[in-house]
């Protein structure tokens, strides 16, 4: 069966376009700004400057370059990059404003990268101060889960019948899919920090399950409650609130024993703005124990805060919760590849694999332009039978969708529409919509 195209950067109708012209100069902008504020060290004019020949990249719709020797050398996964260059560039010399989406969209974030890896700024992540800051304004959101675990986690050790477990499940599920909604590269374009607040409570969460359009999770849960082991892998999103809600279904898991232990799969670089850095953990821990970031909650409701910030740290310190990363989540290769990598040897041991997000769906189904009504497992290629099973809570912010049932994908686009937005196809990356697909891998 020969391959649906990928988006590609000019195409009007997919959100790569707005992406090439607007979200990712605003990213940049920021973070040129971002380095200015940073203290004084060497190599501060010279990223500066290279920050600023990349908008100019962009703008003039320069080709691509390949990674150099000495690029390579510093991040050996660069290399995998050049050789998907070289593919894309039989097809069509890539450029900024017309090569494919998903590819440039991992390469942007590689190429940032390697520009504070060479001026030895390694280990500064030039989007700490919006990550913190944005986490800092999820107050309301992050109250409201630490009162909702509070209120559960006496009784959660005992409740042993199936159908409350499953129903506890489904709403611990809805919690991370719907923390999904937060992420920070939408900050470049539509969405606001006001936006963020409004979609972190369990009123919007009601409100927002008829716009959940695929929902396998009665499958996922059929799948993992007749396993044996009890391992849950989570490959996160995004850091700050996202993170937080995963860690609150992580707890839910753990105290009920459905499952001995949770790993969490993080990025080793600054990654698509937001997602979830070993140390971004680190940093969430310190935060839920600072009274001066959230005065509020350590004033209101100081035991229920301090409760989740214990027990996320008791089941760390003793292996339960695991951090874990991996080199292969920052390639452009599609999940399709996972079983030529060595993580393959590591999720084989799971009995669910969680990925979260957006980006996470795209690199499943390889970002191509299948048509919506597709079958998940046929998108999922390769990996739909490499013994994974694969659940992908996914809040939708790009223009891939597959599962559909007939007519939904046209009824969406003429609704999207009558909301006032000039191209009905962008529902998809509106991030109102979401699906839950879920394939068991044989
Ligand atoms: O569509 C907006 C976007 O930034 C995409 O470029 C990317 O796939 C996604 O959002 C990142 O979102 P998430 O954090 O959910 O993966
Ligand atoms: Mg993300």
């Amino acid at each position: 069966m020969s391959l649906p195209l990928p988006y590609y950067n000019d195409d009007p109708k997919s959100f790569a376009y707005p992406t090439i012209h607007k979200r990712w100069p605003t990213i940049i902008q920021d973070a040129i700004k971002d380095v200015e504020s940073a203290s004084e060290k060497p190599g501060k004019s010279e990223i500066l400057s290279r920050l600023n020949n990349l908008l100019t990249a962009f703008k003039n719709d320069e080709v691509v370059r390949e990674f150099t020797d000495t690029e390579v050398k510093l991040v050996p996964e660069l290399a995998y990059y050049n050789t998907s260059l070289e593919e894309c560039n039989k097809v069509k010399k890539v450029t900024w404003q017309t090569g494919p989406w998903l590819y440039l969209e991992c390469y942007l974030y590689q190429f940032i990268n390697v520009i504070f890896v060479e001026f030895k700024w390694q280990n500064y992540d030039v989007f700490q101060n919006l990550k913190t800051q944005t986490f800092k304004s999820s107050e309301f959101g992050v109250l409201e889960l630490c009162k909702r675990y509070q209120s559960l986690s006496k009784q959660l050790e005992s409740v042993k019948d199936q159908e409350t477990l499953e129903l506890l499940f489904n709403e611990f599920i809805d919690i991370s899919l719907w923390g999904n909604a937060t992420d920070l590269s939408l900050l470049a374009g539509n969405i606001t920090l006001e936006d963020i607040k409004s979609v972190q409570g369990a009123e919007v969460r009601k409100k927002n399950e008829e716009n959940i359009l695929i929902n396998d999770l009665s499958k996922a849960w059929k799948h993992y409650s007749s396993q044996s082991g009890k391992r849950i892998d989570i490959v996160l999103d995004n850091s700050g609130f996202e993170l937080f809600a995963d860690l609150i279904l992580s707890l839910f898991l753990l105290d009920t024993k459905l499952a001995e232990s949770v790993h969490l799969h993080c990025k080793e670089i600054p990654w698509f703005v937001s997602d979830t850095m070993p140390k971004d953990f680190q940093d969430l821990l310190n935060q839920l124990q600072d009274p001066s970031f959230y005065p509020n909650i350590h004033k209101d409701e100081p035991e229920a805060i301090k409760l989740v910030h214990d027990e996320i740290e008791n089941y760390f310190k003793s292996g339960k919760i695991v951090i874990t990363h991996d080199p292969f989540w920052t390639l452009d290769y599609n999940y399709w590849s996972i079983p030529r990598f060595p993580v393959y040897k590591e999720l084989l041991k799971s009995n669910l694999i969680i990925f979260k997000g957006d980006l996470n769906y795209r690199k499943l189904t390889g970002d191509l332009q299948w048509d919506k009504t597709t079958p998940f497992k046929t998108a999922l290629q390769e990996l739909a039978t490499s013994k994974l099973p694969v659940l992908s809570l996914r809040t939708c912010k790009a223009d891939v969708v597959v599962g559909l049932p007939q007519g939904v994908n046209e009824k969406l686009i003429e609704q999207y529409k009558n909301m006032g937005n000039e191209i009905g196809e962008f529902w998809s990356s509106s991030g109102k919509w979401a699906v839950i697909s879920f394939n068991q891998g044989i």
